[in-house]
């Protein structure tokens, strides 16, 4: 018989999840399974105890509530790789591990010389989480750079390539957080990555904060690695560091409501934060509305809502996610009762 020169599954049990969320919620998990490719899923798939067992993977934990331990097998992505996979006339194509950070990857591209990220800096989280909410900031979204994406059916252990139809970006949003027909919600785990960055170049300027730097600098045009210095200042200067203050970036999604409702709100209120939409809707800020009903700074518990931004809570220091959502549920009560507005959260509770 031929010895296998396959690396046995890593199968941790009882792991604290506290360092692998940003929001440092304490839980445990059962069991945690290190993925660094595509053959360690097909394993785990193989395997009689944890094949069939329900699965929750996890990336970077910034998008995550943890209020309790966790049954499912963990699986935490550690694909790594960065690479530039072709030149083209319009573009360049780079690669990236599910398991790479975020922030790595824009940094790497920006060395490299390959510009077109610096929008995104900063956003905590990794590479293969970014797809799942199709994060977005500075007034561009990744689906504005997306490629196309590899992942491997957790049933199945077939690996298959998506591009950007297939994943159905939406704000905030993708085929991978949905559970209904079609929807790949917990039934896929992201491996790697391919960004598109647009040959020539452009700066995507515009966003408020950005004008406003361009303003205070005098800098009219910009290039890509002050884009991302700025960025990364304004970044810092209203987010908080998930390293010193657990946070999930922003927990809600900035509501979506229709012509007619938005004239109602500003009716009852001229100075509500809105933009207009190309389709006519507007779509307003979360953040305000949180502000405008009083909750800057306040906590429940140990959790609490972050001074400098509304629409960020935090972990004011040894939080349970309990304390998280019912912070999150008081919010939004309160901004339905004032304006009538059902906030969505953005991070997944487990
Ligand atoms: N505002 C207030 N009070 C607050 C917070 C915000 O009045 O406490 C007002 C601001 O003055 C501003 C408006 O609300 O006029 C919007 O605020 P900001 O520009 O900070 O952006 P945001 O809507 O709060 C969104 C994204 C962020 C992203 C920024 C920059 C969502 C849910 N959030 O935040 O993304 O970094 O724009 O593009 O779309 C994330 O998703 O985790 C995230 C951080």
């Amino acid at each position: 018989m031929q010895a296998s020169t396959a690396e046995p599954l890593r199968v941790e049990r009882n792991v604290s999840l506290r360092a692998y969320n940003t929001f440092g919620l304490p839980a445990l998990a059962r069991t945690l399974v290190r993925i660094t490719g595509d053959a360690d899923v097909r394993r785990l798939l193989a395997d009689p105890e944890l094949g069939r067992a329900p699965k929750l993977v996890l990336g970077g934990g910034s998008n995550l509530v943890l209020t309790r331990d966790v049954a499912q097998v963990v699986l935490k992505v550690e694909v790594r790789g960065l690479r530039l996979v072709e030149t083209r006339d319009d573009a360049w194509i780079v690669e990236a591990g599910g398991g790479e950070g975020w922030h790595d990857l824009v940094a790497w591209t920006l060395e490299q010389g390959l510009p077109g990220l610096e929008n995104l800096a900063l956003i905590p989280g990794t590479v293969g989480a970014a797809p799942v909410q199709n994060i977005g900031a500075y007034g561009l979204e990744l689906a504005e750079r997306f490629e196309s994406l590899d992942a491997v059916d957790l049933v199945t252990g077939r690996s298959v390539t998506l591009d950007a139809a297939a994943c159905r970006f939406g704000y905030r949003d993708s085929v991978f957080k949905h559970t209904g027909f079609g929807g790949l919600a917990g039934k896929s785990l992201i491996t790697r990555v391919r960004l598109k960055l647009p040959r020539p170049w452009q700066p995507v300027l515009g966003y408020l904060d950005l004008e406003r730097k361009r303003h205070e600098t005098g800098v009219e045009a910009p290039d890509a690695r002050t884009i991302f210095d700025w960025v990364c200042a304004i970044r810092r200067a209203k987010l908080p560091d998930p390293a010193t203050l657990g946070n999930a970036g922003s927990f809600f999604k900035n509501p979506v409501v229709t012509a007619e409702q938005c004239r109602d709100i500003i009716g009852r209120d001229p100075h509500v934060v809105h933009y207009v939409l190309p389709d006519g809707r507007c779509k307003l800020a979360a953040g305000w509305l949180i502000d405008a009903c009083g909750w800057k700074g306040k906590s429940i518990g140990r959790a609490g809502v972050y001074d400098k931004q509304a629409l960020v809570l935090v972990n004011r220091g040894g939080a349970s996610g309990a304390e998280v959502v019912t912070l999150a549920r008081a919010i939004q009560e309160s901004v339905y009762g004032r304006f009538g507005i059902r906030l969505e959260p953005e991070p997944v509770v487990v």
